[in-house]
Parts: C-alpha cells; sequence; structure tokens
C-alpha cells in the first residue's frame, strides 16, 4: 500500500521569483503527495549544496534543472518499488546514492525535496494528515534519553503542540538591502496564553509598527525578503526602540506581553582573516568578538531582549564560547549558520559549552531523518529548538506540521504578510483548532526556568 510506483520533480518559484526544485511522488493506489523545497539567501558556509545549473543564459545561473533530472532520473529510479513509510532506510538510500558529504552530487535541494514528499506521500498512502504522518516519523526517535539536565527542553519534544513564533518586525542585513547590519529585528509573543493569541498580538503590532515608522518620517510600507518593514534607520538599536513603542501603542507590555528577539545573522560581516566585524553603525572602527559581546550584553540591560541568533560568526567558535558564557544563562542563544542543523557541529558545540539553543532548519542539511536527527540532539542536551523557513519560502507547510508534531516549541518564519509565511501561521490556526486539548500550548513558559 505505501510501496512507491512515481517520483516526479519540477522546476517552480520561490518567493524572490527564484528557480526551486518540487518533488511529487505517488504510492500505489493513492494521490500523489508533494513538497517544495526553500531557499536561503544568508546561507551558512557549512551548509549541504544546493545544486543550481549555473547557465548564465537562463535565469540568472539560478536554474535548478540538474537537480530536477536527478529526481526523475536516479532517485526515480531507486525509490521505485520501495516502501515510503520507512522514511529511514528512504533517507539512507537517498544518502548513499549521493555519496558525498555534503549532497553535492545530486543537490541538498534534489534529496530534501524527494525526502519530505515520501512522507507526504506515506500519509496519502495511510489516509494520514501531515502532522500525523510526521508524529509518527518522531516517534521513532523517542524516547529522549536526558544527557543532561534538561530544564529549558523539559516541556518539548514529547507531544503535539503549538508553537511560540518568533516573527521578524523589521529586517536589515542581506534581507534588506538598507543600512541596518542586523538582519531581523523580532517579537516574542512570550505573555500570549494561546497560539491564536499570539498571532493576534504579532498581526496587531505588526501593523502599529508601520504607523509608528511613518509618523516618524519613515518608510512604513516596503518590506524585505521576509516581510518585515526595511526602513533606512540610522542605527540598529532605533530599530528596537520603533518596535518597543508599537508594542506600547498596541496596548501590551514590553517583556511581560512581548519580548524581543535578534537574528545578528553576523557572519556577513565578519572578515576571517582578521578575525573581527564591521558594522555600518560603528563606521571603519573594526570589532572583536569581546565588543561585539559587550554590544549585545548593554542591549540585554537595556531592552527586553530574550533571543539572539548568530550573535557572532560561524567560525568564531571561541568568541561563541565567550559570548555563552556571558550571556546564556540570560538570553536564548541560536546557532544558525553555526550549526547548519548539523548534527556534528551541533554535538561540537554542545562538548564546548557553545550557545544553548538551535535553528532548524530542513534545507541546510537536505533531509527529514538527518533534520530530526539534531533536533534529538537538541532536545536530549538542553538546546532550545527553533524550528525556521528560509528567507527564500513557498506556499509549502511542512514547518507548520512538522513543529506540532514534534513539539519543538518555537518556530520562525518571518512577518506577518506575505502569503508564503502565512501560509504557515495560518496551517497553525487550522492545526490549533483542530487538535484542541489534544494539542499543548507552552508558549513564553519555556524560557521561565532560563529567567531564574
Ligand atoms: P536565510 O535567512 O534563509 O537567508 O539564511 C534566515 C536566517 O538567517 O535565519
Ligand atoms: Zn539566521
Amino acid at each position: 500500500m505505501t510501496i512507491i510506483d512515481d517520483v516526479h520533480a519540477r522546476e517552480v518559484f520561490d518567493s524572490r521569483g527564484n528557480p526551486t526544485v518540487e518533488v511529487e511522488i505517488r504510492c500505489h493506489n493513492a494521490r500523489s503527495g508533494r513538497a517544495i523545497v526553500p531557499s536561503g539567501a544568508s546561507t551558512g558556509k557549512f551548509e549541504a549544496v544546493e545544486l543550481r545549473d549555473g547557465d548564465p543564459n537562463r535565469l540568472q545561473g539560478k536554474g535548478v534543472t540538474r537537480a530536477v533530472k536527478n529526481v526523475n532520473s536516479e532517485i526515480a529510479e531507486v525509490l521505485i518499488g520501495k516502501d515510503a513509510a520507512d522514511q529511514q532506510a528512504i533517507d539512507k538510500l537517498l544518502l548513499e546514492l549521493d555519496g558525498t558529504p555534503n549532497k553535492s552530487r545530486l543537490g541538498a535541494n534534489a534529496i530534501l525535496g524527494t525526502s519530505l514528499a515520501t512522507a507526504y506521500a506515506s500519509a496519502e498512502a495511510l489516509g494520514q494528515s501531515p502532522v500525523k504522518r510526521f508524529a509518527d516519523i518522531w516517534a521513532a526517535f523517542l524516547p529522549l534519553e536526558s544527557k543532561q539536565n534538561r530544564n529549558r527542553t523539559s516541556l518539548l519534544g514529547q507531544s503535539l503542540q503549538l508553537p511560540l513564533p518568533m516573527v521578524n518586525m523589521i529586517s536589515g542585513g542581506l534581507h534588506a538591502g538598507r543600512n541596518l547590519d542586523f538582519q531581523d529585528f523580532l517579537i516574542l509573543p512570550v505573555g500570549a496564553t494561546s497560539y491564536r493569541q499570539a498571532l493576534e498580538w504579532i498581526v496587531t503590532c505588526y501593523h502599529q509598527l508601520g504607523k509608528t515608522l511613518n509618523q516618524y518620517g519613515h518608510e512604513g510600507t516596503l518590506t524585505g525578503d521576509e516581510g518585515g518593514y526595511g526602513p533606512k534607520l540610522s542605527g540598529n538599536s532605533d530599530a528596537i526602540n520603533y518596535i518597543l513603542e508599537a508594542i506600547e501603542k498596541s496596548g501590551l507590555e514590553p517583556g511581560h506581553d512581548i519580548a524581543i528577539g535578534l537574528d545578528v545573522a553576523s557572519t556577513h560581516f565578519y572578515d576571517a582573516d582578521s578575525q573581527t566585524y564591521h558594522l555600518n553603525a560603528t563606521g571603519d572602527a573594526a570589532l572583536s568578538s569581546s565588543d561585539v559581546i559587550d554590544l549585545l550584553e548593554e542591549w540585554t540591560d537595556q531592552f527586553p531582549i530574550v533571543s539572539i541568533e548568530d550573535g557572532l560568526a560561524e567560525e568564531d567558535w571561541t568568541g561563541w564560547q565567550e559570548l555563552t558564557a556571558r550571556l546564556g544563562n540570560r538570553v536564548q542563544l541560536i546557532g544558525d549558520d553555526l550549526f547548519v542543523t548539523n548534527a556534528k557541529r551541533l554535538q561540537q558545540g554542545i562538548e564546548n559549552n557553545v550557545a544553548n539553543s538551535v535553528l532548524i532548519k530542513l534545507n541546510q542539511i537536505g533531509t527529514l531523518t538527518e533534520t530530526l536527527e539534531a533536533l534529538k540532539l537538541a532536545l536530549e542536551h538542553d538546546y532550545w529548538p527553533v524550528i525556521s523557513a528560509r528567507s527564500g519560502e513557498t506556499e509549502d507547510t511542512t514547518i507548520a506540521d512538522l513543529v506540532v508534531a514534534t513539539g519543538a516549541g518555537q518556530l520562525k518564519v518571518g512577518s506577518v504578510s506575505q502569503s508564503e509565511r502565512l501560509a504557515k501561521y495560518n496551517q497553525l490556526l487550522r492545526l490549533e483548532e483542530q487538535l484542541g486539548e489534544n494539542a499543548a500550548y507552552h508558549g513564553g513558559t519555556i524560557f521561565q526556568d532560563a529567567k531564574k
């Protein structure tokens, strides 16, 4: 019943108008399952390889016809006749077929599209909803063993739950092309008691922020890649101040109801040769890791910041150790470019007391199984996982179902405009309604132990 009959890929387009891979897989006598692969802009150096055609005469070299062909030929040949319900075996076959450490032969886009479409195909064949199917696939990774005292993750990973959303309000860095050094200024509705309430608060603040920016003579309409406003401001801290004002004008209390998060995405302003950081905001000055940490510490004292992502660069392990020692007991310190959803890199972080949280992006590693391995490792070692979209997204809602199915606790999808983002937020509203009492919502309480 779950034997694969047909595998087919095609080139489609993402939210930036860039080509990407869609895969459809059909099991015997069932409807096909389908998945589309997202794509990053501020990608980490250690991510699995996204295979692009590189043909300058077509779609600026960004075509994915080679990856599509790999699915339709080699991958299809191996998968037809195999059991889609055995996700781990399918993913293992894909890894073996590729044969490289970073999926550069077949392409992580070809492999992830196939891996996810397999899950959707088996869901169709078994008559299961995607969330139920992902929950069953995750169940194979349970029980979680406590490799260390689980304070942060004690509520996570064991049962269905709606996530705390972490939502981009103002975009800078490589996502908005203006003058802000930091990539995302986010809000986390830590005081909300349901997902719906959390989302309503965010939407209210988002509109209020647009008005507030306009009132101060800034652009409050143009947005960056993830739908956050992309104003030209005179400094990074201005972005936070406008957001705090918008929260207050929305009748909400900064810190208590809504906290602040940052994705510094610092790799893009790090010079690996001189091991220094270069911010627009500080002109020609070259900052050391400690200088950047000083700045982040000052901000954490001054503002209700609960989460900082990629505060330091992907290769600055010693800087990361200092950052974790200084802020790790007060703030969620997320490794994105640092860990690239790779269990080996995360293990290195765990062993060296680096970070206390990991961003989970399926296409950084390239199969569902490896993604869940990284998630399990994080939960067992008391690292908060944050399941995340990419800056180039589509209507695919996998991460919404996956975050609920795994009970990972947090989701980062970008802002509350643009349908590739709302596709996920709306899917979560449906799941909240459909699952009712069967899905918990812990919201910001997952940070309580950390604040003690
Ligand atoms: P990316 O950005 O998808 O462009 O990598 C998202 C992030 O850095 O979190
Ligand atoms: Zn990031």
